[in-house]
């Protein structure tokens, strides 16, 4: 039986520790936060995942995953995997290598010889090849980016739509075919790349993604100025199956720790490398990103006030939302918290809820005010924005919220509310590309 290694413990490697436990390997989770590792060895988890925290419990009780801050607890691994972070760097687009650096030089130190270092972080191209210098001849490197959701890592991780693995040797890629046996008899599509083919698979998904958000958006734009409805435009085009139904959700468009670092970092590689005109349209899909935010807010400027100059002061706003994406507690570059922020910003009086994300968005913001009920969110406000479509304000019903609002306006910023629904009950229903 195989025992591997899990460096990192964030949501990438606290998701592929327990799923690999659960595939049936032994796993050794290590993190250098001891707080972190204090919680997951009982199996708490410092972030909001549907069914993680069952499954580490199952595999921590199990005697199949623990977890550590010792690093000398993995010597006897057969293969690591380095799930550590790699933030968008504070004073540019490219993303910041050191947490991967020192992660791989601290396995490296202890690994027994033979065994397989294998990355998962999301990397510039070249990362790997740079590494793979570094070790001891004795080691070997491969690469094996990661394509889970939040929200759905659990399931995304036991059940990939497909495996990708960058290797430089047949035995690189055995061991690997041992760690994902389940996967492989499941029938996933195994795909096997040289190490910056690997790289560039992740951020090319990533990127591929982010276009069709950033593009459904800019159509968005258009129906807005031509009075026409972007969400039945998204249905019509969506039915072409070269083009697909998925990730059309018009809105405020992309956040996350995910998707705006990726096209940044890979803008950044590709003028390293000299091929900035082959990404320069991303600068383009972060801009229309980012001006989704700013439509929200005019719009919510000329709700109110009639045009989009005026300040907002006398106004009680009500924000549906914090988290980037429902099902999710992670606020980082979540638009729905932006908008928030800003409007508070031009003077209103904000109030956020959302039914996961409160903690994290007071730590990032602690300036703006929460509430713990959607009831005490929405009362004596002038209008409500929908900006992170949970299930709880999908079905919400706008009967039993109308005696508890001064003005019955909503901004639908995510096009996920049931805009008849909301009409028939008297409210005034705006929401992005729809006129
Ligand atoms: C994304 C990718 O989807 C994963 O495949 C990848 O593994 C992950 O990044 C990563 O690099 O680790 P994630 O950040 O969890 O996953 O979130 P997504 O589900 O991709 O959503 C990203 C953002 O796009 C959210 O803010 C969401 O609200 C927005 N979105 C998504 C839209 O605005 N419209 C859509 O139609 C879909």
């Amino acid at each position: 039986m195989l025992k591997i290694s899990v460096i990192g413990t964030g949501y990438l490697g606290a998701t592929h520790a327990a799923c690999m436990a659960e595939l049936g390997l032994d796993v050794v989770g290590i993190d250098t936060d001891e707080k972190k590792i204090a919680a997951l060895s009982v199996g708490e988890l410092p972030f909001y995942e549907p069914d993680l925290p069952e499954l580490l419990q199952k595999h921590i009780k199990g005697g199949k995953l623990k977890f550590t801050t010792d690093f000398n607890e993995i010597a006897d691994c057969d293969v690591h995997f380095i799930c550590v972070g790699t933030p968008q760097m504070k004073d540019g687009l490219a993303a910041d290598l050191s947490y991967v650096k020192s992660a791989f030089a601290a396995v490296a130190k202890v690994a027994k010889p033979g065994s397989l270092l294998v990355g998962k972080s999301t990397v510039p191209v070249g990362t790997a090849q740079a590494l793979a210098a570094t070790l001891p001849a004795n080691l070997e490197l491969a690469w094996n980016p990661e394509f889970l959701r939040e929200g759905f890592a659990v399931e995304d991780t036991l059940r990939p739509n497909r495996l990708v693995i960058g290797v430089t040797s047949d035995r690189a890629e055995e061991l690997l075919k041992e760690v994902y046996a389940q996967n492989l008899k499941e029938n996933t599509p195994w795909v096997r790349a040289d190490l910056p083919t690997a790289e560039l698979v992740k951020v090319a998904a990533n990127s591929f993604l982010a276009t069709k958000i950033s593009f459904i958006n800019a159509m968005a734009e258009v129906c807005e100025a031509a009075g026409g409805d972007v969400t039945v435009l998204a249905k019509a085009i969506g039915y072409d199956p070269r083009i697909g139904n998925r990730f059309l959700q018009a809105g405020i468009g992309f956040g996350g720790g995910c998707l705006p670092k990726d096209i940044r970092a890979f803008m950044a590689r590709a003028e390293e490398l000299g091929a900035s005109p082959a990404l320069e349209f991303l600068r383009e899909i972060d801009s229309i990103n980012l001006r989704a935010r700013q439509r929200v807010i005019d719009l919510v400027r000329t709700e109110l006030s009639g045009s989009n100059n005026m300040d907002l002061k006398s106004f009680k706003i009500a924000v549906l939302g914090a988290a980037f994406k429902p099902d999710s507690d992670d606020v980082r570059d979540s638009p729905a918290l932006d908008i928030a922020a800003q409007i508070h910003d031009a003077g209103a009086d904000v109030v956020v809820h959302d039914p996961k994300a409160i903690e994290p968005a007071k730590k990032r913001f602690p300036n703006l005010k929460f509430a713990e009920t959607i009831e005490d969110c929405v009362r004596g406000a002038d209008l409500i924005l929908h900006l992170t479509e949970w299930k709880v304000y999908r079905e919400l019903d706008p009967n039993s919220l109308k005696p508890l609002v001064k003005q019955t306006k909503i901004l639908d910023g995510r096009n996920a509310l049931d805009r008849d629904k909301w009409r028939q009950a008297g409210w005034q229903f705006h929401a992005l590309g729809r006129s």
